[in-house]
């Protein structure tokens, strides 16, 4: 009897060893071709760097549980930005805190002799958040560390003096985001304080010195100031400006945490806005885009974005997912274009991504009302539309995807209020937070014609309109998947001028 049962016991434990390893990224919502962690909770993409043909991403990770708690750095490489290989967890919490948010830059001249002339080594800048110290009050709990690895980012050796940079009682003042500055021949770091940016430098990665603060009376203040960056970007006709992402912690557009950026010039000390102080510029409209930073030392002078896809402060906890929590949204590359209103940053897939279309599907130019049913039955899909709304009487289009459950996402552009949305109120499980069974909308003047891209995942979607002007990044997490997709065109007839639909590969499999 009693072998019987170890026996028992052990057959269990082999099936329930199998399974789980089958069902890793085969789990309800599960993205398939995001990133997301093998298990337990994630959150900011962290420490950004490409270096020998590797784009590293390192991110905020709780391997334990899928809730927040003591801060990693998770680790992952892609070769294609698209698919990604997990690697052991790179930073640990230890005596001085957990490990919150924060970049790595590779340190060309070994400016921080942590390697040789020959051997430049990766340097992570982060930021320590003690919780002992929060737990007593004290305000100084986050300062500033540094690690570096001499072995493409595999290991990492913390600095033993640290904290780098001491915090003089701001309660919060992290997400160091670190570049070097090849004019003035310095290293810069913004940091995140509270409710702007303060702005330091340094020669050596170790001592750092506060050179600006910006932004208390500029943008948008509905909550804390996260995870900055700064950068320059040039557009078509060579005008260098400075582009600085300043995530929000509340407030943002379409409620919640979000990303506003500002543009401007930078001259080694001081960032300065180019726009009127009180003009706020979103960066996403969805709910589902927070605290995306860009790579350092990307080829070809790349500028590529990742963020986040979830919303900290309305419901990130809580999402309805069960071994992991949250993903990474698709890689976007950076542009800025002059536009009527000023120049403005276009979000672009990253083209890699198109490795991952298969079963195109063409629909050829019409003018259709009510609804045109797509074929197929894939959940991770990609869709371009193309409309000429000089030929449209209609007034709203765009497309929906939905299940037999009633359940449906819509994403649309409406003519007449001229506003484009993405209404995820009747999409399935929605009363995990009541923030969430929301229409997000954004104000857009459409021209003669209108193009909607949209990368669908199990349980998101990535909308670009007219080649990324605008974006929206929401998540849904339908009873049942939403095989479904129509084009729809609402009181009226739409002229399409061309749609693409194609479903993508998951890269889990
Ligand atoms: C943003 C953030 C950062 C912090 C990290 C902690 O989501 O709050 O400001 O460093 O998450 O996990």
């Amino acid at each position: 009897m009693k072998y019987l049962l170890s026996g028992l016991l052990i057959a269990r434990l082999f099936a329930c060893q199998s399974q789980q390893k089958t069902n890793t990224y085969n789990e309800q919502h599960r993205p398939q071709f995001h990133f997301s962690p093998q298990k337990g909770w994630m959150n900011d993409p962290n420490g950004l760097v490409y270096l020998d043909s590797e784009y590293h991403l390192f991110y905020q990770h709780y391997p334990d549980s899928t809730v927040w708690g003591p801060m990693h750095w998770g680790h992952a490489v892609s070769t294609d930005l698209t698919h990604w290989q997990h690697l052991p967890i790179a930073l640990y919490p230890d005596s001085l805190g957990y490990i919150f948010s924060g970049s790595v830059v590779l340190d060309e001249n070994n400016t921080s002799g942590f390697g040789t002339a020959t051997q430049k080594p990766l340097v992570a800048i982060f930021t320590y958040h003690n919780i002992e110290w929060e737990k007593a009050g004290r305000k100084d709990r986050e300062s500033q560390g540094i690690a570096y690895s001499l072995d493409k980012g595999r290991t990492w050796t913390k600095y033993a003096q640290n904290p780098v940079l001491k915090n003089q009682g701001d309660v919060d003042f992290r997400d160091p985001k670190v570049f070097w500055h090849a004019a003035t021949k310095r290293w810069i770091m913004p940091l995140a304080t509270g409710n702007h940016l303060d702005i330091y430098t340094s020669p050596n990665l170790k001592s750092w010195e506060k050179a600006s603060a910006f932004g208390e009376n500029d943008g948008a203040h509905g909550g804390v100031w996260e995870c900055p960056d700064l950068f320059p970007l040039q557009t078509k006709d060579g005008t260098e400006k400075w582009v600085l992402i300043q995530n929000i912690g509340r407030g943002a557009v379409n409620g919640g945490s979000g990303t506003q950026y500002f543009v401007g010039s930078f001259d080694g000390k001081t960032f300065k806005n180019a726009n009127p102080p009180a003009q706020t510029l979103w960066l996403d409209h969805g709910a589902d885009n927070y605290a995306g930073v860009t790579w350092f030392n990307a080829p070809n002078n790349r500028r590529i974005f990742i963020g986040w896809m979830s919303n900290w402060d309305d419901y990130a906890t809580k999402v309805p997912t069960q071994n992991w929590r949250s993903a990474t949204t698709v890689p976007r590359e950076l542009l800025l274009k002059a536009t009527r209103e000023g120049l403005r940053l276009f979000q672009k897939p990253v083209v890699e991504l198109e490795k991952l279309r298969e079963n195109k599907i063409t629909l050829a130019a019409q003018n259709f009302g009510n609804l045109v049913p797509v074929k197929g039955s894939s959940v991770q899909k990609e869709v371009i539309m193309v409309v000429d709304l000089s030929k449209s009487s209609a007034k709203e289009m765009g497309f929906n995807i939905s299940n037999s459950k009633k359940e449906f996402v819509r994403v649309g552009y409406d003519v007449a209020k001229k506003e484009f949305y993405v209404d995820r109120r009747k999409s399935g499980k929605t009363g995990f937070s009541r923030r969430f069974a929301q229409k997000h909308t954004a104000p857009y003047v459409a021209g003669k014609i209108l193009t909607i891209r949209a990368l669908i995942d199990n349980s998101s979607v990535e909308v670009f309109v007219d080649n990324g002007r605008i974006a929206f990044t929401d998540l849904f997490f339908p009873n049942e998947d939403f095989t479904r997709l129509d084009l729809f065109s609402a009181a009226g007839q739409t002229q399409l001028v061309r749609a693409e639909v194609y479903d993508l590969k998951s890269i889990w499999r």
